[in-house]
């Protein structure tokens, strides 16, 4: 069953519609109708199929011009940044034109970044096709580029007009892609969302094996906490922190490790079991939750073993990390079942056991 969210606030709400097909002829031609040109911006991993689908639907429509970056990290630069906007201007796109974004969050992010700079901002969908993108990245409306001095440095708020999550072209994306994705959706059921926690401790088999219901159920809790959270605090103002809870540490540790040895989820899983064992030493949760806390992050088998960090080492990207107002590291740790909290008031010497396994 398709299901449809809203996100953003007042006149700047976009609808978000999950479902097994939702790259449909119904969805793109609602979006498309409205545009003569659109350009759609893919990279070389994002599957054929599904960026050919997107193509001859939308011909229908507007008339299609594309970009195909080259897979990685390293796309979110400056230089491809340029390039579409020499590229949008080169084929004559104005205000009225439109951008498709289909890939992971790297794609995403870039799109939405030249999408708020093009002309001063011209409208753009998301088609996330990696589930970190459908659960995280595709909502909520950050968009960024790296420069050499790190990573999403550059970015804007920039809201989409519309995110069409399709959850069959998830079948083709890496196992360890997969379950780095589903470190964010265990985040939102221990930061908020007490129906998805149980979803993940009931069904840790049927969900790792990406069962086509109940994908679609956990797709759509995951972006209702996102949205709920984002939609109270659009520019990073206040709750907005709770998302990141376990990427602090999350960060530090992919950034110790120079962003190469160690996926994204991979490290906020590790994270989020480091800002556990935190809550627990500051007297925020019981050793019984920590535990339950554990096992659930243990059952989608999350590598949690930071053995091989020194808190030395952690130490200067902890501290680096951008959640640092005036000063004052801000931990967001959990404060019971689904409920997380936002303190920098705590016992430094905590943070270094919770590093020393
Ligand atoms: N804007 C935000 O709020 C936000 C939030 C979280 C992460 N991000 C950003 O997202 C990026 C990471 O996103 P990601 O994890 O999606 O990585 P990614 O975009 O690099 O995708 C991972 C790989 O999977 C390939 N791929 C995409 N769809 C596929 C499919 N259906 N089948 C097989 N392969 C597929 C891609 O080509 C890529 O090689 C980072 O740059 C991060 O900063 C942004
Ligand atoms: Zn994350």
């Amino acid at each position: 069953m398709a299901k449809e969210i809203f996100a953003g606030i007042k006149n700047l709400k976009y609808k978000i519609i999950i479902s097994r097909n939702a790259i449909s002829k119904k969805n793109l031609g609602h979006i498309l109708k409205e545009h003569n040109k659109a350009l759609i911006i893919s990279d070389n991993g994002v599957p054929l199929d599904i960026t050919k689908k997107v193509k001859s639907i939308s011909k229908n429509y507007s008339k299609v011009f594309s970009v195909v970056l080259t897979k990685g990290e390293q796309a979110k630069s400056i230089q491809n940044f340029q390039k579409i906007l020499n590229f949008l201007a080169e084929n004559n796109f104005d205000r009225t034109d439109i951008i498709v974004a289909v890939g992971g969050g790297v794609v995403g992010d870039i799109s939405g970044y030249v999408a708020s700079a093009y002309l001063r901002g011209i409208q753009f969908i998301q088609i996330p096709t990696t589930l970190l993108a459908q659960v995280d990245s595709s909502v909520g409306g950050k968009t960024a580029i790296n420069i050499s001095a790190g990573k999403n440095l550059v970015g804007a708020f920039y809201n989409p007009k519309g995110v069409l999550i399709d959850t069959s072209v998830l079948k083709s994306l890496p196992e360890r892609e997969y379950k780095a994705g589903l470190a964010e959706v265990v985040k939102y059921g221990l930061i908020k969302n007490k129906f998805l926690f149980s979803l993940l401790k009931d069904n840790p088999q049927k969900i790792m094996l990406m069962n086509k219901n109940l994908i679609e159920d956990v797709i759509f809790e995951s972006i209702k906490t996102k949205a709920e959270i984002v939609s109270k605090d659009e520019k990073e103002n206040g709750i907005r922190a709770l998302l990141n809870f376990g990427h602090t540490f999350g960060h530090a540790i992919e950034a110790h490790g120079k962003y190469k040895k160690i996926l994204h989820g991979e490290a906020v899983a590790k994270g989020m079991f480091i800002a556990s064992k935190i809550s627990y030493l500051e007297g925020h949760i019981s050793k019984k939750y920590l535990k339950v806390v554990k096992d659930l992050l243990d059952t989608y088998g999350f590598d949690l073993s930071v053995s091989q960090y020194q808190y030395r080492d952690l130490k200067p990207f902890i501290f680096r990390d951008k959640k640092i107002r005036s000063g004052r590291l801000n931990l967001v740790l959990l404060g019971g079942p689904s409920k997380a909290i936002i303190t920098s008031s705590f016992d430094s010497n905590n943070l270094k056991k919770s590093l020393a396994n």
